[in-house]
């Protein structure tokens, strides 16, 4: 059997040192990387359903809305040219994550990290203070290219410094922040709505500033990498920041670990060419679908248009921002689940877990919805329908919070060698990015033309990703990062595009043992 192929991690080498309180607290200010990503995720959606904002800056959306009489729910609010705008971010941030890339590799996570930092202010700064269209869509382009930084570098900095057995649950927290930077920004765009004279979406706006101010100034005073810094030649300053980490000076062997793959890593001029050589194969495959996956899940509809969502289902525009920020504290809570149990249980268990809850949630909203609007998008739906309604949501934003979302930023963050982890890196925000993009600017019209059957096309790749875990994503608990090649060796599919040499580029491919 090619697939179903398991690997236990908890066979390769255990490094002496334990999680102490620098390393924890490092990752902590690191991890704040995911605050402005959240924020943007957050406060977009209601920014862009306030009446002033759209009078100021899209008057041919606003005319358009409020003339709107039909009574199809799924055909209501289509706007293109606002989803676009919404969309830019992502769009940057795509292209962003390449030079980020370089930019890491070279001058080290921390710089990338600050550079991200620094460019998201400029954004907010810019977005707050918009007279026009071009400044807004010139700040939100700042704002990608900011989060574009963070993406690129945040996940591989917190996978680096973690010892391996808490790499899961350190590398969590930038999901953990992601989450309540799109929790403050619900809560944000709840407040500011109420402000009388129309500018309170400048506040929102604006007030991105303060998550981009945290992430600045937390990684001035934040440490590189040892595996960076040993890459870029600083190797006593490796050595030292090893012993700090793991707080012991026993760190020998885990030093030398990193220097074996450091100098592998500076035979390697071109990560670009290399990432497509056939012993890389496994690895790039998982970096691209993860991303791909995650956002096939659903979860930025849900995110994106939960008022929406909640009105179509006939809640007033209060219960459905309330419901909105409902769903914000759970995926906070939700993703604490994950953090305690990823090092435990395992990446695959978790995966396959929270896409089953998915897959399930998706088929009874979906099921709901086609029994009381059928395809003609009318209904007047009871209370407790819509209640219900929200709780199952609930249930599967719960089941992303703990698989999907965290794991996605993990996964493809863990699995590289040295020499080409920031261009991997690079890969998967950027597929991530443009998913993201994709779903953003397709919902609407696919809302309108699937109906209710758009839960069901989410839950079709849900189940098809359970399939892709189960049989090609190998378990990589424990594994130390410098290790990782083992993992993809020892896997019954993979490990046939991988020759014992580790160089087969080009040459003809093993044949796999049956
Ligand atoms: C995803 C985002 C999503 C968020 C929700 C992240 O991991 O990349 O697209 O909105 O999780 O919590």
């Amino acid at each position: 059997m090619a697939g179903g192929a398991h690997f236990d991690g908890g066979t390769t080498k255990d490094y002496p040192g334990k999680l102490t309180g620098f390393v924890l607290l490092t990752c902590i200010v690191a991890a704040t990387g995911g605050l402005i990503f959240g924020y943007d995720l957050g406060i977009s959606g209601g920014v862009t359903s306030m009446n002033p904002f759209l009078k100021k800056f899209f008057p041919s959306v606003y005319r358009k809305e409020t003339a709107d009489t039909s009574t199809n729910q799924y055909c209501k609010f289509d706007s293109q040219l606002l989803t676009a705008f919404t969309s830019s971010l992502y769009l940057a941030a795509l292209v962003a994550s390449f030079f980020a890339s370089y930019l890491t590799r070279k001058m080290g996570r921390k710089f990338s990290m600050l550079a991200g930092g620094i460019i998201f202010f400029a954004g907010a700064a810019l977005n707050g203070g918009a007279k026009d269209v071009g400044m807004l869509i010139a700040g939100r382009i700042l704002l990608g290219i900011g989060v574009g930084f963070a993406n690129q570098s945040v996940p591989v900095y917190l996978s680096e410094m973690a010892p391996a057995r808490y790499r899961g649950m350190l590398n969590m927290s930038f999901q953990l922040m992601i989450t309540i930077g799109i929790l403050i920004a619900n809560l944000v765009n709840f407040g500011t709505n109420k402000i009388a004279g129309g500018w309170g979406w400048r506040v929102s706006l604006a007030l991105a500033a303060i998550p981009a101010a945290i992430v600045t100034v937390g990684s001035l005073f934040l440490p590189d990498t040892p595996n960076s810094l040993i890459d870029r030649g600083h190797d006593d300053a490796a050595l030292n920041m090893l012993r700090r980490i793991r707080g012991t000076n026993d760190v020998e062997e885990e030093y030398k670990d990193l220097v074996v793959a450091s100098n592998e890593s500076k035979k390697i001029k071109h990560p670009w060419a290399n990432i497509l050589k056939r012993k890389y194969r496994a690895q790039l495959t998982v970096a691209i679908m993860i991303p791909f996956f995650q956002q096939l899940t659903g979860m930025n509809v849900i995110m994106f248009y939960a008022p929406v969502l909640f009105k179509t289902v006939g809640f007033g525009a209060n219960a459905s921002l309330y419901s909105a920020v409902i769903i914000g504290v759970v995926n906070v809570i939700a993703t604490f689940v994950s953090i305690a149990t990823v090092d435990r249980f395992g990446r695959r268990t978790l995966f396959l877990e929270g896409g089953t809850q998915m897959f399930i949630c998706q088929l009874i909203v979906g099921t709901m919805i086609a029994i009381k609007f059928g395809t003609t998008g009318e209904a007047d739906i009871p209370k407790w329908y819509a209640i219900l309604l929200v709780l199952i949501i609930c249930v599967y934003v719960a089941g992303f919070a703990w698989s999907w979302g965290p794991l996605g930023w993990l996964v493809p963050s863990e699995i590289f060698p040295l020499e080409i982890r920031s261009a991997g890196q690079a890969i998967t925000v950027s597929v991530n990015m443009f998913f993201t993009f994709g779903i953003a600017q397709a919902f609407l019209a696919m809302l309108c033309h699937l109906k209710f059957g758009l839960f069901y096309f989410f839950a079709v790749w849900v189940f098809i990703m359970n399939g892709f875990i189960y049989y090609l994503l190998p378990e990589t608990k424990n594994v130390p990062i410098e290790e990782m090649a083992i993992v993809w060796k020892k896997h019954s599919f993979w490990g046939r595009f991988i020759d014992d040499d580790q160089d087969n580029n080009g040459k003809p491919p093993h044949t796999p043992e049956v």
